[in-house]
């Protein structure tokens, strides 16, 4: 196995076979040796930084019904919010006051949010934050809005793919949805200047070994400047609410993974994981992640932005939050830094 893991180092991909070897294997000290591996691979490109991003959930309103989301549309019993763009600033400047060079701006596809208004909002964080980057979430849209929004001042967009197979795709989605369309997305968020993450969630349901695999291909392919991966985790209003939640050590195995295709990748400890294990965020440092996401959407609307059960309303909209986040990096001998925290390509 070890062999096998220098091999991905070395080549940053691995055989198929191999690969599927590397998947399946339970031998702790195997997996250790991959941890470490990963580890010295980031910290090749990132040193012992770990980049702080703030989570602006401004929205739970959706037109999509993905049957694992808990803001799908067909939930009636999700209490529906959207902040004002008033409030979304708000957030931005505590976000920067705090030491965040980076505002996250995540949502549910909400015909609200026309291109004119969000436009409006990232041209009024960029006016009164020129430093900070803008990462927007908020799913598929055309690529004119994309090229608007780009033009606007945001710098980065995050579009998980969610399953590279596209029978997996249509289990996981509505028929009016397709991975085709998706992968459209995120070419054009490429093609258009974006720094561009795709990711997947581990577990979900109907996911196999053949479809994992065909997820590290695509992100091998479509070499993105972030991955965001993080476990399933059931939704009680959900079709999915009987499902089996992902594992910790398969998300661990798999942030390594990518780690050592993209050695630059920026690569978040997700709060998915952090739900299902309260050392979650050291654990995926530990396993080459460099990226942290901590919510500073405001209380009374965070407790409605639910996907999954479970999901942390606490946050890191005050300091002391922060300063315990800052104290269990040190811990592990990592340290957050105030940061754009940008893709570093390759020298
Ligand atoms: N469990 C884990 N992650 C989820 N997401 C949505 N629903 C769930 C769930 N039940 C993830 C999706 C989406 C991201 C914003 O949250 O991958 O892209």
């Amino acid at each position: 196995m070890r062999e096998i893991v220098d091999r991905l180092r070395q080549e940053r991909n691995l055989p198929r076979a191999q690969m599927r070897d590397l998947l399946l294997c339970e031998d702790a000290a195997a997996l250790e040796y991959l941890y470490a591996q990963a580890r010295a691979v980031r910290e090749e490109a990132y040193g012992k930084d770990v980049y702080i991003r703030a989570l602006v959930e401004f929205t739970n309103y959706c037109k999509n019904d993905c049957l694992y989301c808990g803001i799908r549309r067909s939930n009636h019993r999700a209490q529906r919010y959207r902040l004002s763009q008033e409030d979304i600033l708000a957030c931005a400047q505590k976000g920067y006051a705090l030491g965040f060079r980076t505002v996250v701006l995540q949502g549910g596809e909400d015909p609200h949010f026309t291109d004119a208004r969000l436009c409006a909002i990232v041209r009024g964080i960029r006016a009164l934050l020129p430093d900070v980057a803008i990462t927007l979430s908020v799913g598929e849209r055309t690529e004119e809005s994309y090229r608007a929004l780009f033009a606007a001042g945001a710098n980065r967009y995050l579009l998980r793919h969610e399953t590279a197979n596209a029978a997996h795709y249509a289990q996981l989605h509505p028929a009016e949805l397709s991975l085709e369309h998706r992968m459209g997305c995120l070419k054009a968020l490429k093609a258009i200047g974006f720094q561009t993450g795709c990711g997947f969630m581990v577990g979900s349901p109907g996911q196999t070994m053949e479809t994992l695999l065909d997820d590290l291909a695509f992100t091998a392919a479509l070499n993105p400047e972030m991955v965001g991966l993080g476990p399933f985790i059931p939704h009680a209003d959900t079709p999915f609410a009987a499902q089996p939640p992902g594992t910790v050590e398969q998300t661990l195995k798999l942030l390594s993974i990518v780690r050592l295709m993209l050695p630059r990748v920026l690569l978040p400890a997700t709060t998915a994981l952090a739900t299902l294990d309260p050392m979650g965020c050291e654990k995926g440092m530990l396993a080459g992640a460099n990226v942290v996401m901590p919510n500073l959407t405001p209380p009374g609307a965070r407790e409605k932005y639910q996907l999954y059960d479970g999901k942390s309303v606490s946050g890191s909209e005050d300091a002391d939050a922060l300063e315990e986040l800052r104290a269990r990096m040190r811990a592990i001998g990592y340290q957050i830094v105030t940061d754009r925290g940008d893709y570093r390509p390759a020298p």
